[in-house]
């Protein structure tokens, strides 16, 4: 690889990474009889995940190819040493050109930004009804840049956080707390969720919050992080929820808490008799692989993904009703467009201490019918 070929890898890279990349094209092809007349790159964010996307360009069609981004890195420099002489490469700082002559020597051109304005401006819409109003915060969560601007990659995460806070408002705005509340963020991971939610719950009521997760790198992270932006009563816990010993929590809040940690959060509220239990689950499997249902639902349930989707149903029907049981009044919606995540499922459990049999009836009735063997979280419960 030429030194110019191997310095705008190095641009590309660096772009990206800083959220300063707009697109690149790849044209002059260098054999006449290639079909393809020129290839525009650019990222796109799939399933959550940034990639790079490469159009190729026929006289007739156009075919689209994703990549993640180190390979889409990789493929066209590719490209660009087989197939094409020219590279245009735009940034919001610089605009860049490599071109190639037949003899193989390679030029690589800086000039102004061309796109800047034209292509910036649409990708950093920062949410009319923002609930985090911290551009420190957004800029260390590696969410957007330091106005505040969110990064397309980062704008599903953002928007899951700030409607959780949304939600997590009106029920505090309902009924505020007057004394210290305790909050619980169960698999808290980086501690997005608890960091934001910490920042703006912290500035109405007097709160102490903490985020436990398996991961150690990221509760390092997020120590240094609130210590970094002054949130005093908030830190972070490395370890497995069951070796929080202390059962004396206000609310529970879990965001995508895998499979049954999602039960475990429920189940660490219960047994605090926290006032709020607000968890998006995830990854329902435990109910999946503990139920045979009867011959009767043959007909419905004979294919795979609709046995697993009716499992994802009763996984958080059966929380609910766990939780209208043990005396909370329970909500169960969608919580934010399944664009934005398809894991939009949210349990809201309000503790009003009456306790309902008849849920729990109906709890052991669904086990019945659907042959389910047990659901974690009554395992987890003392009845
Ligand atoms: C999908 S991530 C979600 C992270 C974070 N809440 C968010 O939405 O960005 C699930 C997290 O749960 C953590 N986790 C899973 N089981 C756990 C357990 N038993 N105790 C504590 N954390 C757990 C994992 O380590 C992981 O970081």
């Amino acid at each position: 690889m030429s030194s110019q070929l191997f310095n705008l890898k190095t641009i590309l890279e660096e772009s990206i990474e800083q959220d300063s990349f707009i697109k690149g094209v790849l044209s002059k092809k260098r054999i006449k009889n290639n079909e393809f007349n020129k290839v525009v790159f650019s990222l796109k964010t799939i399933k959550e995940k940034l990639h790079i996307q490469l159009v190729y360009h026929t006289d007739k069609q156009t075919i689209f190819k994703n990549y993640d981004t180190e390979q889409g890195r990789e493929k066209i420099m590719d490209e660009l040493e087989n197939t094409f002489f020219q590279c245009n490469l735009f940034t919001k700082e610089n605009d860049y050109q490599l071109l190639t002559s037949k003899k193989g020597k390679t030029k690589l051109i800086k000039s102004s930004p061309s796109l800047k304005n034209k292509e910036t401006s649409k990708i950093h819409n920062r949410q009319k009804n923002d609930w985090i109003q911290n551009d420190e915060l957004i800029k260390v969560l590696g969410l957007g840049n330091e106005n505040g601007e969110i990064y397309p990659r980062a704008s599903k995460k953002y928007k899951q956080i700030n409607k959780y806070i949304e939600i997590m408002d009106g029920i505090f705005k309902n009924n505020p707390p007057n004394s210290n509340i305790r909050v619980l963020d169960v698999g808290c991971g980086k501690g997005y969720l608890t960091l934001a939610l910490y920042n703006y719950l912290s500035k109405k009521y007097p709160i102490e919050m903490r985020g436990v997760d398996l991961m150690e790198n990221v509760i390092s992270w997020g120590n240094e992080t609130a210590k970094k932006l002054n949130f005093d009563k908030l830190s972070f816990i490395h370890g497995d929820i069951s070796s929080i010993n202390d059962d004396n929590w206000d609310a529970l809040i879990a965001l995508h808490a895998c499979d049954i940690a999602t039960d475990l959060a429920i189940a660490k509220g219960i047994h605090s008799k926290a006032k709020y239990i607000m968890v998006a689950p995830c990854c329902q499997k435990q109910v999946r692989k503990s139920m045979t249902p009867p011959k009767k639902w043959n007909s419905i349930l004979k294919h795979g993904i609709q046995l697993e989707k009716q499992a994802v149903l009763l996984t958080d029907a059966m929380r609910a009703l766990i939780l209208e049981y043990f005396g909370y009044k329970t909500k169960v919606f969608e919580f934010i467009e399944s664009e934005h995540t398809p894991k939009n499922t949210m349990i809201v459990a309000e503790f009003c201490g009456q306790e309902n049999h008849e849920s729990l009836s109906t709890f052991n009735a669904l086990k019945v019918e659907f042959g389910i063997e047990f659901h974690y979280l009554e395992r987890l419960l003392k009845w």
